[in-house]
C-alpha cells in the first residue's frame, strides 16, 4: 500500500515539476529542456533525506542471495550506469537496489554536447527518455579523489564503476588509477567497459571491433582479476554481438550487460533542432524491451552471467528475460520514472520465492 501511494505520489510530483519548467521555458521562449528538472528533482531528494526511512527505506527480497564471481547481489535489481548525482545512488539504494553502477567515467573532464540534449518522448504510447549527454562528467583524477569514501559503499552492496574512452589507452589509464586507489581499501566492486563510447584510433567504438575488446581485456588481465561486465548496445549486429560473446569467454571473471540507449534520429523522435541539439540521440525505456530480450537469447548459450538493461520496468519483464537466461536486471528509464518500481518488485521476487518454498 506505501509503494502504491508514493508512486502514485511520485509520479504526480514528477509531472507538475516537469510541465511548470516546460510552461517557464515557453513563457520565456527557451528551447524545452528537461534537464533543469532533472537538476530539480535531484536536489529535492536531498531534502527530503530526513523523512528516508518513511519514504525511501525498502527491504530486499529476503531469501534472495546471488553470487556472481564472489559478487553478493541481495536483489537482482541493478542501477544502470547513467546517474552521478550521489543522493539519488543513495535513495535507489535505499528503495532495494540489489547493486549499482557509476555513470561512464572518462579519463578528462567533459562538457558533453550543447544543450537542449535531454528529453521525455513517447513513442506508440510507450514514455520513455532521449539522451545525447555525451558523457559529460568530472573526469578520472576527482573520481578518483572520493571514490575510496564514497557514503554508497555503506549499503554493502556491489558498486560497478563504468569505465569510457576515446582510445584503449583512455580504458587502461583509467581502470589503473582507479585500482590505485580502490584495490586495497575496497574489494565490493567490479569494473564496466562501456564500449559504444565516441572513438578509438580507427574511427570504431570498442563495440564494433571484437579484436579491439580482446586487446583491451587480455591488457587488463594481465595483472586485474576483479570483475568485469562489458555493456554491449542493442544497436549491435547480430553477428558483432556473437564475436563480442565469444571474446567474453575467453576470458576470466566476466559478465556480459545486454543494453544501452538505442539510437533514434531526431526526426523519427518527431524533435525540432531548437529542443534537441544533435541531429540523434539514444532511446531508453520500455521500447527497448523487445531488443534486450533476443539479445539475451543470443548470448544465453555462453557460460557467463547476463545482466539485462533495456525497458525493465516490472515483474513480468524481469520473469521474461531470466528465463531467457539473464541473471541481473539494470535499469535506468524506469528509476526517473518511477522508482517505487523497485520496491514493488522486490516485493513480487519475494512473494515469488514464498510461493516456491511453500
Ligand atoms: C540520461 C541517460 C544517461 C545515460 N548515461 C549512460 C552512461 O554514462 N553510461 C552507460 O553505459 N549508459 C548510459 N545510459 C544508458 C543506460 O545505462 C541504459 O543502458 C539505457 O538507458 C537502457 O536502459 P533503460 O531502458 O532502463 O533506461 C544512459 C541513459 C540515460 C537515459
Amino acid at each position: 500500500m506505501r509503494v502504491k501511494i508514493f508512486s502514485i505520489l511520485y509520479r504526480s510530483i514528477r509531472s507538475i515539476i516537469t510541465n511548470v519548467i516546460y510552461l517557464y521555458q515557453r513563457i520565456f521562449f527557451l528551447p524545452k529542456d528537461l534537464e533543469p528538472a532533472v537538476k530539480f528533482g535531484d536536489k529535492a531528494l536531498g531534502h527530503f533525506s530526513l523523512l528516508r526511512g518513511l519514504f525511501y527505506e525498502f527491504p530486499l527480497p529476503v531469501a534472495y542471495s546471488l553470487d556472481i564471481h564472489g559478487l553478493i547481489f541481495r536483489s537482482p535489481l541493478i542501477g544502470a550506469s547513467f546517474k552521478s548525482d550521489k543522493m539519488a545512488l543513495d535513495t535507489w539504494l535505499h528503495m532495494g537496489l540489489g547493486g549499482l553502477i557509476f555513470k561512464t567515467i572518462m579519463r578528462d573532464v567533459r562538457e558533453g554536447n550543447p544543450r537542449p540534449r535531454l528529453q521525455d518522448v513517447a513513442l506508440d504510447g510507450d514514455r520513455g527518455l532521449v539522451n545525447a549527454l555525451g558523457l559529460p562528467g568530472e573526469g578520472i583524477e576527482d573520481f578518483i579523489g572520493y571514490l575510496p569514501r564514497s557514503g554508497l559503499w555503506s549499503h554493502g552492496r556491489p558498486l560497478g564503476i563504468s569505465i569510457g574512452g576515446d582510445h584503449i589507452e583512455d580504458y587502461i589509464y583509467s581502470i589503473r588509477s582507479i585500482e590505485s586507489v580502490l584495490s586495497d581499501e575496497r574489494s565490493n566492486y567490479f569494473y564496466e567497459l562501456n564500449i559504444s563510447c565516441p572513438n578509438t584510433e580507427n574511427g570504431l567504438t570498442i563495440g564494433d571491433d571484437p579484436e579491439k575488446l580482446n586487446d583491451l581485456l587480455s591488457n587488463i588481465r594481465e595483472d586485474i582479476s576483479k570483475v568485469i561486465s562489458v555493456k554491449i548496445s542493442p544497436d549491435t549486429s547480430n553477428k558483432i554481438l556473437n564475436e563480442i560473446g565469444e571474446v567474453c569467454s575467453s576470458h576470466q571473471w566476466m559478465i556480459i550487460n545486454t543494453g544501452n540507449t538505442q539510437f533514434r534520429t531526431r526526426e523519427e523522435l518527431g524533435l525540432s533542432k531548437i529542443n534537441f541539439s544533435i541531429n540523434g540521440g539514444g532511446l531508453s525505456g520500455p521500447a527497448l524491451f523487445t531488443r534486450t530480450l533476443e539479445m539475451v537469447k543470443a548470448l544465453s548459450g555462453l557460460d557467463i552471467p547476463i545482466m539485462a538493461t533495456g525497458g525493465v520496468s516490472n515483474l513480468s519483464h524481469v520473469n521474461a528475460l531470466q528465463n531467457a537466461g539473464a541473471s541481473l536486471f539494470g535499469m535506468a528509464t524506469s528509476l526517473v520514472l518511477d522508482p517505487y518500481c523497485v520496491p514493488r518488485i522486490n516485493r513480487q521476487l519475494k512473494e515469488n520465492v514464498y510461493d516456491r518454498t511453500n
